[in-house]
């Protein structure tokens, strides 16, 4: 089933045989050797290019290409508030990668690299796609995610989003702890050696426990969230060229963990016991609980890692960030596509300033695109299993 406007339909339908668009390669080369002075004149580059294409269906970026490229899908990227420090992106490249064991500690490497307090946004870019060659993937949506069951009272347990998910694993012959902050495995696929499952190692998971500075009960309640928010199932397009597998970090914004993973009702849904054990008065809605429980719940995650010494914005810094983001570039000349519905936070849209103004929309490439698989898997809620 499509739902029209669903908030994680992939943005373009990508071709996996088709051949690197020459015109599009030009756009991006053009624009990477504008903005980067220091790269020489581009026309050789677009000759070698142009060549590259014709013969064999696509070309091959130069390292200064690529870490530009990544730089400019974040930078492109509509639902992402925190582009002001695009430029600081790092950028690994892994492109010869091809063992799934390989991949693996490449991804393990990519979560140390990003840090344990000081949190700095990574990402490592895989090999790119060749037209209509099969392709390798991690079928995770996030690096670290916790699994989701179901006990036998049909009770939730963990992260219900990943249910179908974890259920899958399960059926890979995963058996995971069973409890509510139990880290799922990397399910790795390549095309010589179909899916994988890896377990990370407990150094490339900093977790948070959370506590709040004024209700010594909340501690009891058992919460945790990891540090590193590593997205993994968007494919990078940069110049026609398509990377399938480069996962990428920031750090988190408190929001995302207290007014969405833990809130959600169809997540963790922890406002009916933050709510009961803040004494709150349930029976109506006018007693707005529900706000009250969500605001302390935010500012448990804030607390906690900060105490933690991790990394983390609250939604009010990170809209004066934003706008400021968007008067460097508007100075620049350049246009900024946003999407007003991911760049509101969630919690006191109202008195943040991104809230007041519209945005430009446009699908600008360099860009992330939640791969085809993965925009299944949100939609429908099962595990795609990709046929070459
Ligand atoms: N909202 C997602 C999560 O809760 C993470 C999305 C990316 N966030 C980021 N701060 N880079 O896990």
């Amino acid at each position: 089933m499509t739902v029209p406007g669903y908030r994680d339909e992939p943005a373009a339908r990508w071709d996996p045989a088709a051949p690197a668009d020459p015109g599009e390669a030009e756009d991006f080369l053009r624009q990477c050797y504008t903005e980067n002075q220091r790269l020489g004149p581009v026309e050789p580059r677009l000759a070698i290019v142009r060549a590259q294409i014709a013969a064999t269906g696509t070309y091959v970026h130069t390292t200064d290409e690529l870490a530009y490229g990544a730089k400019l899908a974040w930078r492109n990227a509509s639902r992402c508030i925190g582009r002001l420090y695009w430029r600081s992106l790092v950028v690994l490249d892994r492109r010869r990668a091809r063992t799934a064991d390989e991949i693996f500690s490449l991804l393990v490497n990519h979560l140390r690299t990003a840090g344990d307090g000081q949190i700095r946004p990574v990402i490592s870019v895989f090999a790119a796609a060749q037209p209509g060659q099969p392709y390798a993937r991690v079928w995770n949506e996030q690096l670290i995610r916790y699994a989701g069951y179901r006990g036998p009272d049909g009770c939730p347990k963990g992260d219900a989003r990943q249910e179908q998910f974890t259920a899958a694993m399960r059926g890979y012959g995963w058996r995971g702890k069973g409890d509510q902050f139990d880290v799922l495995p990397l399910a790795i696929e390549t095309p010589a050696e179909g899916v994988r499952l890896y377990e990370l190692p407990e150094r490339a998971i900093r977790e948070v426990p959370l506590t709040h500075p004024e209700f010594s009960w909340f501690a009891e309640l058992g919460l945790r969230w990891h540090a590193v928010p590593a997205i993994s199932n968007m494919r990078l397009t940069i110049g026609g060229v398509h990377y399938p597998l480069a996962p990428f970090n920031g750090w988190y914004l408190g929001t995302e963990i207290g007014a969405r993973n833990l809130a959600d009702t169809d997540r963790y849904d922890m406002l009916p016991t933050v709510a009961a054990r803040m004494g709150l008065d349930t029976s109506r809605e006018s007693t707005l609980w529900r706000d009250r429980a969500l605001v302390e719940l935010n500012v448990a995650v804030l607390h906690s890692f900060e105490a933690a010494g991790i990394k983390m914005s609250d939604h009010h810094t990170e809209s004066q960030r934003f706008l400021k983001h968007l008067s460097n570039e508007e100075k620049a000349g350049r246009p900024v596509p946003a999407d007003w519905t991911w760049i509101v936070p969630p919690l006191s849209g109202g008195i943040t300033p991104v809230f007041h103004r519209y945005y430009d929309e446009m699908d600008l490439r360099p860009a992330f695109y939640l791969d085809e698989p993965a925009a299944a898997l949100a939609r429908e809620g099962c595990p795609v299993r990709r046929t070459h």
